[in-house]
């Protein structure tokens, strides 16, 4: 059976414009309701959800990721494609480069992390959150369209946000092998894992973190850089859709593992 392509865009990728025939839509999870928009992309039936919601208006700390990755396992969409925008932590990570992940580093601290609560004591791996199949796909074609690709293992950090980080914080982030930094990634690439969902970011390097150029950050600069990037995205997206719509299933169709969320 053909499934629909899950897509989750960040800050600076305007969905609608991916899609024809876009149908905005709801569903109701245990988490709350999502909206979404689901339509055709490159002739895939594709899911789009707008992370920090229409216009822009939810902030990292507040993202009901739970609700959002449970639309996706709900809607059947076991192949998921993120846009994240990411500060650099290495100067070799140059600003309107791209980075695909390997792993990340989680320092955010007051998010609902998990579908696992009590009466469910569930440990999932994460020796491969992200997925490498993806990865494959994802880099192969960023070659192809001549994107600048500064790592496909890159480490995520993951910071509580909305603020910056500090410098100090920067340097911490560095010292423990971190290559960008972001507000989004966790629990967002966890709570796929959790629910055998293959994924993988494509992370936009819109700035260098903080302290690392002299000057302060501004959410602007990193608005700027979005827009610079946004038509390489789309094209970017528009031929890996239709490979990652022929991949197998991954381990949700097999495993279920949030079934048991769905059974009243
Ligand atoms: N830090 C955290 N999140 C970000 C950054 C950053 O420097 N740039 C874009 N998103």
């Amino acid at each position: 059976m053909s499934r629909p392509v899950g897509l989750v865009v960040g800050t600076g990728v305007d969905g609608v414009e991916l899609l024809s025939d876009a149908r905005a839509l709801r569903i109701t999870t245990p988490f709350g309701d999502v909206q979404y928009l689901r339509g055709t992309l490159s002739g895939v039936d594709t899911i789009i959800l707008k992370r920090h919601g229409e216009g822009h208006v939810v902030p990292p700390h507040l993202i009901n990721y739970r609700a959002n990755i449970m639309a996706l396992y709900m809607l059947g969409a076991w192949q998921v494609i993120t846009t994240s925008a990411v500060g650099s932590l290495q100067s070799s990570i140059e600003p309107g480069s791209y980075a695909l992940m390997d792993d990340f580093l989680d320092f955010t601290k007051v998010r609902a992390h998990t579908f696992f609560e009590a009466g469910n004591v569930v440990h999932t791996d994460m020796t491969h959150a992200y997925s490498g199949t993806l990865t494959h796909v994802l880099a192969a074609e960023m070659d192809t369209l001549n994107l600048p690709v500064s790592t496909t293992h890159g480490v995520y950090v993951a910071a509580e946000g909305p603020r910056f980080e500090s410098p100090q914080e920067v340097r911490m982030y560095v010292a423990m092998g971190g290559s960008v930094v972001g507000m989004t990634g966790v629990p967002e690439v966890t709570l796929a894992h959790e629910a055998g969902l293959e994924y993988q970011t494509i992370a936009i390097v819109t700035n260098y973190a903080a302290g690392m150029s002299g000057a302060p950050l501004t959410h602007q600069e990193v608005l700027d850089a979005m827009a610079r990037a946004s038509a390489s995205i789309v094209l970017l997206l528009r031929q890996v859709v239709p490979q990652v719509a022929g991949l197998p299933d991954g381990r949700a169709a097999a495993e279920r593992p949030l079934d048991f969320l769905l059974r009243s």
